[in-house]
Protein backbone atom coordinates (compact mmCIF):
# COMPACT_ATOMS: atom_id res chain seq x y z
CA UNK A 1 0.00 0.00 0.00
CA UNK A 2 0.94 3.23 -1.05
CA UNK A 3 1.14 6.78 0.94
CA UNK A 4 -1.85 9.30 1.00
CA UNK A 5 -0.93 12.72 1.21
CA UNK A 6 -2.93 15.76 1.09
CA UNK A 7 -2.36 19.45 0.74
CA UNK A 8 -5.29 22.03 2.32
CA UNK A 9 -5.90 26.10 2.81
CA UNK A 10 -7.47 28.95 1.81
CA UNK A 11 -7.34 30.79 -1.67
CA UNK A 12 -3.72 31.60 -2.28
CA UNK A 13 -1.94 29.64 0.16
CA UNK A 14 0.79 28.24 -2.30
CA UNK A 15 -0.26 24.76 -2.11
CA UNK A 16 -0.29 23.52 -5.59
CA UNK A 17 3.30 25.03 -5.79
CA UNK A 18 4.56 23.47 -3.06
CA UNK A 19 3.22 20.05 -4.47
CA UNK A 20 4.94 20.74 -7.49
CA UNK A 21 8.20 21.07 -5.19
CA UNK A 22 7.69 18.22 -2.98
CA UNK A 23 6.66 15.83 -5.95
CA UNK A 24 10.07 16.58 -7.88
CA UNK A 25 12.00 16.16 -4.42
CA UNK A 26 10.18 12.23 -3.48
CA UNK A 27 11.07 11.58 -7.36
CA UNK A 28 15.01 12.46 -6.79
CA UNK A 29 14.48 10.32 -3.90
CA UNK A 30 13.30 7.01 -6.41
CA UNK A 31 9.45 7.79 -5.34
CA UNK A 32 6.83 6.84 -7.61
CA UNK A 33 4.99 9.52 -6.89
CA UNK A 34 1.16 10.84 -8.82
CA UNK A 35 0.08 14.31 -8.28
CA UNK A 36 -3.42 14.77 -8.49
CA UNK A 37 -6.07 17.20 -7.27
CA UNK A 38 -9.50 17.57 -6.43
CA UNK A 39 -12.40 18.57 -7.52
CA UNK A 40 -10.92 17.09 -10.91
CA UNK A 41 -8.30 14.86 -11.27
CA UNK A 42 -9.64 12.60 -14.19
CA UNK A 43 -12.15 13.97 -16.80
CA UNK A 44 -15.33 13.01 -15.37
CA UNK A 45 -14.51 15.08 -12.15
CA UNK A 46 -12.73 17.42 -14.30
CA UNK A 47 -15.91 18.38 -15.99
CA UNK A 48 -17.74 18.51 -12.07
CA UNK A 49 -14.56 20.85 -11.80
CA UNK A 50 -15.94 22.99 -14.79
CA UNK A 51 -19.14 23.54 -13.17
CA UNK A 52 -18.34 23.95 -10.12
CA UNK A 53 -15.68 26.41 -10.22
CA UNK A 54 -17.11 28.35 -13.43
CA UNK A 55 -17.75 32.19 -12.13
CA UNK A 56 -20.81 32.26 -14.26
CA UNK A 57 -22.75 29.55 -12.06
CA UNK A 58 -23.54 31.79 -9.31
CA UNK A 59 -27.06 30.16 -9.22
CA UNK A 60 -25.65 27.09 -8.09
CA UNK A 61 -27.43 26.24 -4.85
CA UNK A 62 -25.32 25.06 -1.75
CA UNK A 63 -26.40 21.44 -1.43
CA UNK A 64 -26.13 21.21 -5.43
CA UNK A 65 -22.45 22.53 -4.71
CA UNK A 66 -22.08 19.54 -1.99
CA UNK A 67 -23.41 16.79 -4.27
CA UNK A 68 -21.30 18.02 -7.28
CA UNK A 69 -18.26 17.57 -4.60
CA UNK A 70 -18.53 14.87 -3.46
CA UNK A 71 -19.31 13.02 -7.06
CA UNK A 72 -16.15 14.32 -8.46
CA UNK A 73 -14.56 12.92 -5.12
CA UNK A 74 -16.16 9.22 -5.66
CA UNK A 75 -14.78 8.76 -9.37
CA UNK A 76 -11.53 10.47 -8.64
CA UNK A 77 -10.88 8.28 -5.62
CA UNK A 78 -12.16 4.93 -7.43
CA UNK A 79 -10.32 5.95 -10.96
CA UNK A 80 -7.08 7.23 -9.28
CA UNK A 81 -6.22 7.48 -5.60
CA UNK A 82 -7.38 3.58 -4.75
CA UNK A 83 -5.40 2.26 -8.11
CA UNK A 84 -2.55 4.16 -7.18
CA UNK A 85 -1.92 3.30 -3.72
CA UNK A 86 -2.77 -0.11 -4.04
CA UNK A 87 0.51 0.23 -6.84
CA UNK A 88 2.72 1.40 -3.98
CA UNK A 89 2.79 4.73 -4.83
CA UNK A 90 3.05 7.93 -2.93
CA UNK A 91 -0.46 9.70 -3.99
CA UNK A 92 -0.09 13.83 -3.14
CA UNK A 93 -3.62 15.36 -3.76
CA UNK A 94 -4.82 18.98 -3.69
CA UNK A 95 -7.42 19.21 -1.41
CA UNK A 96 -9.67 16.27 -0.16
CA UNK A 97 -12.54 15.36 2.39
CA UNK A 98 -11.40 18.52 4.62
CA UNK A 99 -12.24 20.85 1.88
CA UNK A 100 -15.76 20.17 1.80
CA UNK A 101 -15.71 20.20 5.83
CA UNK A 102 -14.00 23.97 5.90
CA UNK A 103 -15.64 25.02 3.13
CA UNK A 104 -18.94 23.56 2.86
CA UNK A 105 -19.41 23.29 6.51
CA UNK A 106 -17.69 26.17 7.64
CA UNK A 107 -18.01 28.27 4.92
CA UNK A 108 -21.38 27.89 3.71
CA UNK A 109 -22.74 26.51 7.17
CA UNK A 110 -23.76 23.34 6.01
CA UNK A 111 -24.91 20.20 8.31
CA UNK A 112 -21.44 18.67 9.55
CA UNK A 113 -23.14 15.37 9.82
CA UNK A 114 -24.56 15.22 6.35
CA UNK A 115 -20.97 16.23 4.82
CA UNK A 116 -19.32 13.74 7.24
CA UNK A 117 -21.75 10.58 5.70
CA UNK A 118 -20.96 11.78 2.34
CA UNK A 119 -17.16 11.91 2.58
CA UNK A 120 -17.46 8.61 4.04
CA UNK A 121 -19.74 7.46 0.63
CA UNK A 122 -17.35 9.24 -1.66
CA UNK A 123 -13.92 7.72 -0.14
CA UNK A 124 -15.45 4.46 0.85
CA UNK A 125 -13.19 5.13 4.45
CA UNK A 126 -10.37 6.43 2.62
CA UNK A 127 -8.38 8.60 4.69
CA UNK A 128 -4.90 10.38 4.52
CA UNK A 129 -1.88 9.66 6.60
CA UNK A 130 -0.45 13.10 6.36
CA UNK A 131 -2.10 16.32 5.68
CA UNK A 132 -0.07 19.49 5.20
CA UNK A 133 -2.45 22.49 6.25
CA UNK A 134 -0.78 25.10 4.93
CA UNK A 135 -1.93 28.46 6.55
CA UNK A 136 -2.13 31.84 5.72
CA UNK A 137 -4.01 34.96 6.36
CA UNK A 138 -7.06 35.19 3.81
CA UNK A 139 -5.79 38.45 3.14
CA UNK A 140 -2.57 37.31 1.96
CA UNK A 141 -3.69 34.32 0.24
CA UNK A 142 -6.50 36.21 -1.67
CA UNK A 143 -4.16 38.67 -2.49
CA UNK A 144 -1.99 35.78 -4.33
CA UNK A 145 -4.86 34.35 -6.00
CA UNK A 146 -6.82 37.61 -7.71
CA UNK A 147 -2.94 38.30 -9.29
CA UNK A 148 -3.05 34.84 -10.68
CA UNK A 149 -6.78 35.27 -12.03
CA UNK A 150 -5.66 38.19 -13.75
CA UNK A 151 -2.56 37.05 -15.57
CA UNK A 152 -4.50 33.96 -16.64
CA UNK A 153 -6.79 33.43 -20.04
CA UNK A 154 -9.22 31.04 -20.86
CA UNK A 155 -11.90 29.24 -18.20
CA UNK A 156 -12.50 31.60 -15.23
CA UNK A 157 -12.43 29.50 -12.58
CA UNK A 158 -12.47 31.97 -9.87
CA UNK A 159 -16.20 31.37 -8.08
CA UNK A 160 -14.59 30.91 -4.89
CA UNK A 161 -12.30 33.46 -4.97
CA UNK A 162 -15.30 36.11 -5.66
CA UNK A 163 -16.60 35.28 -1.84
CA UNK A 164 -16.24 37.86 0.57
CA UNK A 165 -13.25 37.67 3.08
CA UNK A 166 -15.88 36.76 5.50
CA UNK A 167 -16.47 33.70 4.39
CA UNK A 168 -12.78 32.89 3.76
CA UNK A 169 -11.89 33.70 7.00
CA UNK A 170 -14.86 30.85 8.69
CA UNK A 171 -13.04 28.52 5.50
CA UNK A 172 -9.53 29.29 7.39
CA UNK A 173 -10.88 29.21 11.19
CA UNK A 174 -12.38 25.55 10.12
CA UNK A 175 -9.20 24.25 8.75
CA UNK A 176 -7.34 25.40 11.73
CA UNK A 177 -9.83 23.55 14.36
CA UNK A 178 -9.59 20.79 12.04
CA UNK A 179 -5.74 20.63 12.41
CA UNK A 180 -6.28 21.15 16.34
CA UNK A 181 -8.55 17.56 16.42
CA UNK A 182 -6.06 15.75 14.38
CA UNK A 183 -3.03 16.95 15.52
CA UNK A 184 -1.71 13.17 14.37
CA UNK A 185 -2.69 13.61 10.81
CA UNK A 186 -2.36 17.27 10.66
CA UNK A 187 1.17 19.30 10.04
CA UNK A 188 0.35 22.54 9.74
CA UNK A 189 3.12 25.06 8.09
CA UNK A 190 3.25 28.61 7.68
CA UNK A 191 2.21 29.83 4.04
CA UNK A 192 2.93 33.08 3.99
CA UNK A 193 6.48 32.69 3.68
CA UNK A 194 8.70 32.78 0.57
CA UNK A 195 8.75 29.91 -1.90
CA UNK A 196 11.45 28.48 -0.39
CA UNK A 197 10.88 28.94 2.77
CA UNK A 198 7.53 26.95 2.62
CA UNK A 199 9.61 24.21 0.47
CA UNK A 200 12.12 23.76 3.06
CA UNK A 201 9.33 23.20 6.04
CA UNK A 202 7.15 21.33 3.92
CA UNK A 203 10.11 18.46 2.63
CA UNK A 204 11.38 18.41 6.58
CA UNK A 205 7.83 17.28 7.65
CA UNK A 206 7.42 15.10 5.19
CA UNK A 207 10.27 13.05 5.16
CA UNK A 208 10.08 13.09 8.90
CA UNK A 209 6.58 11.71 8.68
CA UNK A 210 7.54 8.99 5.72
CA UNK A 211 10.95 7.57 8.42
CA UNK A 212 8.35 6.88 10.62
CA UNK A 213 6.97 4.68 8.53
P1 LIG B 1 -8.21 25.01 -5.98
O1 LIG B 1 -8.38 26.44 -6.40
O2 LIG B 1 -7.33 24.82 -4.81
O3 LIG B 1 -7.91 24.09 -7.12
O4 LIG B 1 -9.64 24.53 -5.41
C1 LIG B 1 -10.79 24.72 -6.09
C2 LIG B 1 -11.83 25.39 -5.26
O5 LIG B 1 -12.78 24.41 -4.83
C3 LIG B 1 -11.37 26.11 -4.03
O6 LIG B 1 -11.97 27.39 -4.03
C4 LIG B 1 -11.93 25.31 -2.88
C5 LIG B 1 -13.12 24.62 -3.48
N1 LIG B 1 -13.46 23.32 -2.88
C6 LIG B 1 -14.59 23.23 -2.08
O7 LIG B 1 -15.29 24.22 -1.86
N2 LIG B 1 -14.92 22.01 -1.56
C7 LIG B 1 -14.21 20.87 -1.83
O8 LIG B 1 -14.55 19.79 -1.35
C8 LIG B 1 -13.03 20.99 -2.66
C9 LIG B 1 -12.21 19.77 -2.97
C10 LIG B 1 -12.69 22.23 -3.16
Amino acid sequence: MGRFITFEGVEGCGKTTQIKLLAQHLTERGETVVVTREPGGCPIADQARAILLDAANRAMTPTAELLLYAAARAQHVQEIVKPALAAGKIVLCDRFTDATIAYQGCGRGLDLATIAYLNELATGGLKPQLTLLLDCPVEVGLRRALDRINGRSGAREERFELESVLFHQKVRDGYLKLAENEPERFIVIDGSRQVQETEAAVAEAVMARLAEG
